[in-house]
């Protein structure tokens, strides 16, 4: 822990494969904030289960996804990496905030209004409690910012509401949370259909790029991406949405801004420039599968890392309860 530092505060769920919009939006950004925060990164097997899941797979995934951060760069000599179920105070923090929660805003979320719609057999209180223990999650660390693509922008508004009216009904409480969403890349779009978000669950899965797709796949997928009318190759999502969302990949992959991106183009046909953007995507993916598989080989360190950072979690995380137990007049022994 660095002292004088803000705390930053992001987490993935272990669910599916995880796709280059996990990565861009999210863990690629950690990597660059890690050494001027402190960090607590989680994997979100709580909320993994608010749709049902494999047992033996969420175990392995969730390994699995340790595995990812630490190949991606996170450093758990610098960040706490733990799995949010070995944190009991998630759940606890979860409870008392539930009482600040009105069911009509969880009605009306969009994320809850879409999984119910997927889901229709089990639109379970988990699934919209979701926001809730998400806030749980941010609330208990303290967090300063909170790195995450656009797709969480309204759960961390309610994070936020949620935290200011706990502040409010009593004194200042918790930290009250801001969201950092990244210029490039925040959001990811399908590439079969580009204006939707790609997405770990997504029906065809051509239009998404997963992490653990290999280099012929990666190069397949990207040649099939939809592209618009005309020939130009520019950045302009409301015109070009497809063409502008390979060129934000290519930018993000290749450390190029977008304007150097679009340069590397002029001239250049939509097969060439789809090509490019596959090549830059797998040159990347590839090392990272490498470290990835190395890692999970072996398990004690990894284990050694989840019991660490569940433990330093845990300490922070329990200060924060107790000061809310405190507050809302529960007897502490
Ligand atoms: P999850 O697992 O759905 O996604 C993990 C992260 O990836 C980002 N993301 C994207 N970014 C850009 N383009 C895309 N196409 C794209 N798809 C996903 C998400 O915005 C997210 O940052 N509820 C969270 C996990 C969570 C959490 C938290 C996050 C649980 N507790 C506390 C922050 C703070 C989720 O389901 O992410």
């Amino acid at each position: 822990m660095k002292d004088g530092q803000k705390t930053l505060y992001s987490a993935v769920q272990p669910t599916n494969n995880l796709t280059i919009g996990n990565y861009i939006g999210a863990i690629k950004n950690w990597v660059s904030l890690q050494d001027d925060y402190n960090c607590y990164f989680a994997i979100a097997n709580m909320h993994a289960i608010t749709v049902r899941q494999n047992p033996a797979e969420l175990r392995q995934k969730t390994l699995s996804l340790l595995a990812l951060y630490i190949a991606c760069g996170v450093d758990p000599e610098k960040c706490v990496l733990y799995v949010q179920s070995h944190v009991p105070e998630h759940a606890e923090l979860c409870w008392v905030l539930n009482t600040f929660t009105y069911v009509g805003e969880m009605e009306r979320m969009t994320q809850f209004k879409d999984k119910s719609a997927r889901h229709a057999d089990n639109i379970n209180m988990g699934l919209m409690d979701y926001p809730v223990l998400m806030a749980a999650d941010i609330l208990l660390y303290q967090a300063d910012i909170v790195p995450v693509g656009l797709d969480q922008r309204q759960h961390l508004e309610i994070s936020r509401d949620i935290a200011q009216r706990f502040n409010n009904v009593y004194t200042p409480t918790f930290t009250v949370p801001e969201g950092l969403y990244m210029k490039v890349g925040a959001k990811i779009n399908d590439l079969l259909n580009p204006d939707k978000k790609m997405s770990k669950s997504a029906e065809n899965p051509n239009g998404s790029i997963f992490l653990s797709d290999d280099k012929d796949t990666v190069i397949r997928k990207f040649k099939r991406a939809v592209t618009d009318s005309g020939s130009e190759i520019k950045y302009d999502p409301e015109n070009k949405p497809g063409v502008s969302n390979l060129l934000s990949i290519y930018s993000v992959f290749t450390g190029k801004t977008v304007a150097e991106a679009e340069k590397d183009f002029t001239g250049k046909g939509y097969g060439d420039f789809k090509l490019a953007v596959g090549e830059a995507v797998a040159d990347k993916l590839v090392p990272l599968q490498a470290e990835q598989a190395k890692l999970l080989a072996d398990k004690e360190y990894l284990n050694g890392v989840l019991l660490s950072g569940a433990e330093t979690a845990h300490k922070t995380a329990a200060r924060t309860l107790s000061k809310v137990y405190k507050k809302i007049g529960f007897y502490q022994i």
